[in-house]
């Protein structure tokens, strides 16, 4: 596969004793020299950028044409990798910042202190979209006629649609067994992708999609993709619109690959380095406890950035002890069941960009917190429900400042996970017997069960508290 070169950007290797730079054109998911992540790197002399970033809000008045309706799209000379002609859109992005007085509330913030940025709303239901426009955009640049990814499912389902309505590539999709949501699961197959179900969980899956996609001519389109990372920066374009462009104090997300991490962290650098904004947010990223290793390397091993040259005997010996002892991810966050995250090293970066904090919550905080964030119209999947769990527990701890303004990260839509959702709302023994026991969640303080009553008026006017007339 190959192009012609894109010449505003080109594709550059994260380590710092190495930095080779390879075109645009080529397709690469990690540096052919020193096996490091890659990141894309623009000449911005050479790309027409905005003078303030609330130049971009001018695209509104022409939404008409695609690009600009587009959310990731019409910040394109933020990440232009490619020409106009060759950008790829379904209408993705378009998602808005939420201002949220209840939560705030509950979690002692002052009103306007946090804010729900709702990734749910794309057009399939997760953040993953604003990744896949971009690298669906690459994979037709270079002229792949075939794609791939490993998922927990929302990669899946988000790479299914691009294939299914542009009808430029096909595409297979290798998701872990037993653990992968049914909204999910269910779209990739509606959709049309080729699914290929192993045995074995996500990290599992990656392995082998990466080793298949290096011996075929398959792209593939997992977060070590850089072009993805590129598309999901946009996210914090939209909060700081969002904002009237300001920045706020804490972007709070979860954790599971660290692709948006590595995303958010690269956006703000980039805007700070184009003197777009004067500061940057901090970051806090939400880990599972069952599924904490970045918790685990960033506040117990004390693995850091470090000029790119974080130490690799650390993760290195993490990862074997990881092997021997067959440590396995679970948590009923299934999105960020996750042992081995692939941007871990762009992530640290993002991280001391950032004056970043990680934490990891429970199984129980994250059910529950997902429905407190639910019970205020915001739907959304588990994993996102750890971001209210996060900022909990920081503000309990006093990091985050009860005068601090906050965005939570949703990032996926509540319809992916509905068998999550009733286990917790339905007060069924067998459903919470199967699905919640299991991972340690005994309780359902915020369950809303559904009321049962004789198909009888005078039993209904009783169960609404009314008085028999
Ligand atoms: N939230 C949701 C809803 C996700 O689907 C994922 C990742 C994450 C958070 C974690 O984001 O990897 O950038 O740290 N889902 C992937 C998938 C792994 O296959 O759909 P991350």
């Amino acid at each position: 596969m190959s192009s012609a070169a894109f010449q505003t950007a080109f594709q550059q290797c994260l380590n710092p004793e190495c930095r080779a730079t390879f075109d645009v054109g080529q397709v690469l998911t990690s540096c052919p020299h020193c096996g490091s992540l890659l990141d894309i790197s623009y000449d911005w002399n050479s790309i027409p950028l905005p003078r303030r970033l609330s130049d971009f809000q001018q695209r509104w008045s022409s939404r008409l044409n695609p690009l600009d309706y587009s959310g990731v799209w019409r910040f394109r000379e933020l990440l232009r990798f490619a020409a106009d002609e060759q950008l790829v859109t379904i209408g993705e992005g378009q998602t808005i910042l939420q201002r949220n007085d209840r939560l705030a509330t509950a979690c002692s913030l002052q009103p306007g202190g946090l804010f729900l940025q709702y990734e749910g709303l794309n057009p399939s239901g997760s953040f993953k979209d604003n990744g896949m426009t971009a690298a669906s955009t690459h994979a037709r640049l270079v002229g792949a006629q075939m794609t791939a990814c490993a998922s927990t499912g929302n990669t899946s389902a988000s790479l299914a649609i691009y294939a299914g309505v542009t009808g430029l590539f096909r595409c297979i999709v290798f998701v872990g067994s037993g653990k992968i949501a049914f909204g999910k699961l269910s779209q990739a197959l509606d959709y049309g992708a080729m699914t290929i179900q192993i045995r074995g969980d996500f990290d599992d899956a990656l392995a082998r999609v990466r080793q298949i996609c290096e011996k075929h001519p398959i792209y593939l389109c997992n977060s070590v993709n850089p072009f993805r990372l590129e598309g999901q920066k946009t996210i914090m374009y939209r909060v700081l619109e969002g904002l009237g462009w300001q920045v706020p104090d804490w972007i709070v997300v979860p954790g599971g690959n660290l692709g948006n991490s590595s995303a958010f962290g690269k956006a703000f650098l980039e805007l700070r380095q184009l003197g777009l904004i004067d500061r940057v947010p901090r970051l806090a990223v939400i880990n599972s406890a069952g599924a904490a290793t970045l918790d685990e390397f960033w506040n117990t091993l004390g693995l850091r950035w470090n000029g790119g040259r974080p130490d690799a005997g650390v993760i290195r010996d993490r990862f074997e002890r990881m092997d021997r002892q067959d440590e396995r991810a679970a948590t009923l966050a299934s999105a960020i069941e996750i042992n081995r995250p692939v941007n871990l090293i762009k992530a640290l970066r993002a991280l001391e960009v950032c004056d970043g904090v990680v934490r990891s919550v429970s199984d129980q905080e994250i059910v529950d917190c997902r429905a407190r964030i639910a019970a205020t119209g915001f739907g959304c999947e588990p994993a996102s429900g750890a971001t209210l769990a996060g900022v909990l527990r920081l503000r309990e701890e006093g990091v985050i400042a009860s005068g601090d303004r906050v965005v939570c990260i949703l990032t996926g839509h509540q319809l992916k996970d509905p068998d999550l959702t009733m286990a917790y709302h339905s007060g069924d023994p067998a459903l919470a017997a199967k699905k919640l026991h299991p991972a340690g969640v005994l309780n359902t303080p915020f369950a809303n069960p559904p009321v049962v009553v004789d198909n009888d008026e005078t039993a209904i006017v009783q169960a609404l508290g009314l008085d028999p007339r």
